[in-house]
């Protein structure tokens, strides 16, 4: 195992990870901060926040005026977990727990078109550039690295195959309790890809100077190893 340097002495002040639907971000993102002593902001919430509350209000999708409105507007709040359910942590929606809501199908249908619209895009940037400036911050999502943090100290593009996601996407709704065919998961995830890597603003691409690992055949152990031996070996 890798140890970090003495006393954090040369760790990043930002440490932007991004990467395709299930590819391992929020796992590998909310381990390595807790090793570090960081705050980990888990972008795709955010996302996923608009998209519930436009959905719980009655607002259609298509509708980007009033989505749009509902981004500038809406206050979302991330919280140490309160239960033990297998949560990363508490997802509050306008002050009520929406930890599990924001990971329903429908959210999973819808997030990639409201992601896309640039209002919904520049109130939730705005936010995240504001919780980055305290540093110590490790930042998940599909643009940190490119648009959000373009000048975060440390980049990781994490990669799968869709097969080996989709399969860990499809055991985590298995371990949910929620009844899911492998099929139907596959058919998400390239749907939200195909939008996320070809929307006009913010896609997901990786960054010229981000260091991208392939977790195919790499435990979580192993690709937490990886980013801590970048990070002795980076230069300061
Ligand atoms: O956890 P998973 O990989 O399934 O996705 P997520 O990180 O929760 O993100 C959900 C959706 O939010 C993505 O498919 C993108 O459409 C959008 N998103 C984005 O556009 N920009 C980000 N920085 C993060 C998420």
């Amino acid at each position: 195992m890798t140890s970090l340097p003495d006393a954090h002495k040369s760790l990043p002040r930002t440490i932007a990870i991004d990467g395709p639907a299930a590819s391992g971000k929020t796992t590998i993102g909310t381990l390595l901060a807790e090793e570090l002593g960081y705050l980990c902001l888990d972008t795709g919430i955010m996302y996923r926040a608009v998209t519930w509350q436009a959905l719980a209000e009655g607002i259609d999708p298509e509708d980007e005026e009033s989505v749009t409105k509902l981004a500038e507007q809406i206050e979302i709040d991330v919280l140490p977990k309160s239960v033990e359910d297998g949560r990363p942590f508490d997802v509050l929606i306008n002050g009520l727990d929406r930890t599990w809501e924001i990971r329903s199908p429908e959210v999973n249908q819808n997030v990639s078109l409201i992601s896309s619209y640039p209002g919904v895009r520049e109130a939730m940037t705005r936010q995240q550039r504001k919780i980055a400036e305290r540093g110590k911050v490790v930042m998940l999502g599909r643009d940190i690295g490119t648009v959000v943090l373009p000048d975060a100290d440390l980049k990781v593009y994490l990669d799968a195959s869709l097969k080996v996601r989709a399969q860990r996407r499809y055991a985590e709704e298995i371990a949910h309790g929620n009844c899911v065919h492998l099929d139907e998961v596959i058919a998400s995830l390239k749907h939200r890809d195909a939008i996320d890597s070809t929307r006009k603003v913010a896609p997901l691409k990786v960054a010229p100077d981000a260091v991208v690992i392939n977790t195919d055949n790499l435990t979580i152990a192993q690709v937490i190893d990886k980013i801590k031996t970048i990070l002795v070996q980076r230069d300061p």
